[in-house]
């Protein structure tokens, strides 16, 4: 295999699994070389807002584990519609690793010195120290990917409560926060397929093809109804899901080919705070609210 095809497969393995199997350990020096991708990761004036906090004590693992499903626990709860995982999802890691995310750091990006352009540059403080980390999570999944390992990325450390659960737990400052959480273990299921969209829906060639674009109602169609098997289906396309016409109606092209928005319409900005139709999912928020 040359350098890149062994590169793009690295890529393509780094799946999001949350079923490992029982009994498997991993070595120190096989989670040292993981860290070590998240350290390479590229952040914003090079100010390495990250640190990583590998749990490799069973005991302690149990611990995170214990937080993470209050936390799913919660989303239940109070997110009511979003695709649970299930209850076992973070049993049998070989370890776990927390990315903290440290925002003094942000000082050291772009600072307006007039008022009048505070805003655009918090906004750019954040969205840089964000990006930042997001690279440090994914180089560790990849790393995690490379050893032959799986993991997933879980969010929810993110969230106030499961962070100062974590922070107390673990000895970090409240302050600080676990952007990206990554159980990491041996796979019980093989998933190395995942929807995609295709790549001649996603590339642009010299500028936006609003061919390509995709309208506000296919946002809504994916909140409402397909994401759960966009999410956690093994297939690359839709049109490998042996109920793809029912489950996708009119929407298959838009979701299978390059041409997601035929008559080339783009759209004003429209208000996407909160899910804007009713679905599978709102219909669920509905019944138990
Ligand atoms: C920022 C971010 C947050 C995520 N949060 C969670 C999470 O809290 N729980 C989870 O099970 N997966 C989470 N994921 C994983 C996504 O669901 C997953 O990447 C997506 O469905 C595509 O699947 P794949 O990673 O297998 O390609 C997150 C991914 C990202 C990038």
């Amino acid at each position: 295999m040359t350098e890149q095809s062994l590169f793009q497969d690295v890529i393509r393995k780094r799946r999001s699994v949350r079923k490992f199997e029982a009994g498997r350990s991993v070595s120190r020096a096989a989670l040292e070389r993981i860290v070590d991708c998240g350290r390479w990761a590229p952040s914003g004036a090079n100010v390495q807002c990250f640190d990583f906090i590998v749990v490799d004590d069973p005991e302690l693992r149990t611990s995170v584990m214990d937080i993470f499903l209050q936390q799913a626990q919660r989303l239940v709860d109070h997110a009511k519609g979003f695709p649970a995982v299930k209850k076992t999802y973070m049993a049998n890691t070989v370890a776990i690793i927390i990315v903290l995310g440290d925002p003094r750091w942000k000082v050291c990006f772009p600072q307006s010195t007039t008022s009048e352009f505070d805003a655009e540059y918090q906004e750019n403080n954040e969205a840089i120290f964000l990006c930042s980390l997001g690279a440090a999570v994914q180089n560790v999944q990849l790393g995690v990917a490379a050893e032959g390992l799986t993991s997933a990325w879980l969010s929810g450390g993110g969230e106030e409560t499961t962070n100062a659960q974590l922070a107390s737990l673990l000895g970090y400052p409240e302050w600080m926060c676990a952007y990206g959480t990554v159980p990491i273990g041996y796979p019980s299921v093989s998933q190395d397929r995942r929807y995609r969209r295709p790549l001649d829906q996603c590339l642009h060639w010299n500028g936006f093809n609003s061919s390509q674009y995709r309208s506000h109602e296919q946002v809504d169609f994916y909140e409402s109804t397909v994401r759960p098997f966009a999410m956690y289906r093994d297939h690359e396309s839709m049109l490998d899901w042996p109920d793809a016409k029912e489950k996708l109606g009119d929407w298959l092209p838009a979701f299978t080919t390059a041409q997601s928005n035929p008559d080339e319409q783009l759209q004003a900005e429209a208000d996407f705070s909160s899910p804007r139709v009713q679905g599978r999912a709102t219909r669920r928020r509905d019944r138990d609210q």
